[in-house]
């Protein structure tokens, strides 16, 4: 009996030594998100499949919202004539490239109270640009074209009743590798405070 308590316990002390470990070491997780950075060239080789996108959109919703209110829309321009001649003449500073996809992420207009709408579609915005970029695919978080998303696009690109464009997000190929486009950040001891 005593010998198997002993056992067991050095079972257990294997288990947790085990499960500390694979807590300190990097994952694939954390190497996408180390590695990620806003795509600047994008390739017209190439395009995002349906399944693809699907995942992508799969991540957004997956995003945690207050109170699971989940008071976000996700508006989708595919490859076509339409999305060319749309950002053909740039909107904001979103051009359009062949293959590429655009998700604009919107919010509910009406705000509950206690609720920061903008907030849980950036929660949104951010799983879809690293779940995108994490498959391999170049991606790019906007906020320049919101304003004529909201204003006079509205009839050329509708949006869901009672609902505002907060951001946009362009997922596409890219050729340019993650270090040479990396954009340097503040070191941790300048941003970080332990108290
Ligand atoms: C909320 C938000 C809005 C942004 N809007 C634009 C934009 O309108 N135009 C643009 O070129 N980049 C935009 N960016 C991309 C940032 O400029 C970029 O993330 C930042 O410079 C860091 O570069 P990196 O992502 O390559 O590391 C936006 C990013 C965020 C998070």
């Amino acid at each position: 009996m005593i010998k198997n308590k002993k056992i067991l316990s050095i079972i257990l002390l294997i288990l947790l030594g085990s499960f500390v470990h694979a807590q300190e070491q990097d994952n694939e997780v954390l190497q996408v998100i180390k590695k990620s950075y806003s795509t600047k060239y994008f390739s017209e080789r190439g395009s995002v499949s349906e399944k693809a996108l699907e995942d992508i959109l799969l991540c957004g919703i997956k995003a945690p919202s207050a109170r699971n209110s989940q008071l976000w829309r996700f508006v989708v321009l595919t490859d076509s004539p339409r999305t060319k001649t749309l950002l053909g003449k740039r909107v904001g500073n979103v051009s359009y490239t062949p293959g590429a996809v655009y998700i604009i992420v919107c919010g509910a207009e009406n705000e509950p109270k206690g609720i920061d709408v903008d907030f849980d579609c950036a929660l949104a915005a951010e799983n879809m640009y690293i779940a995108a970029q994490s498959m391999g695919f170049g991606a790019h978080m906007y906020t320049s074209p919101v304003k004529a998303l909201n204003t006079n696009l509205r009839g050329e690109v509708p949006l869901p009743k009672g609902y505002r464009a907060v951001c946009l997000i362009k997922i596409g190929n890219t050729d340019t590798d993650a270090v040479s486009s990396a954009s340097p950040r503040n070191a941790l001891q300048d941003v970080v405070e332990y108290r």
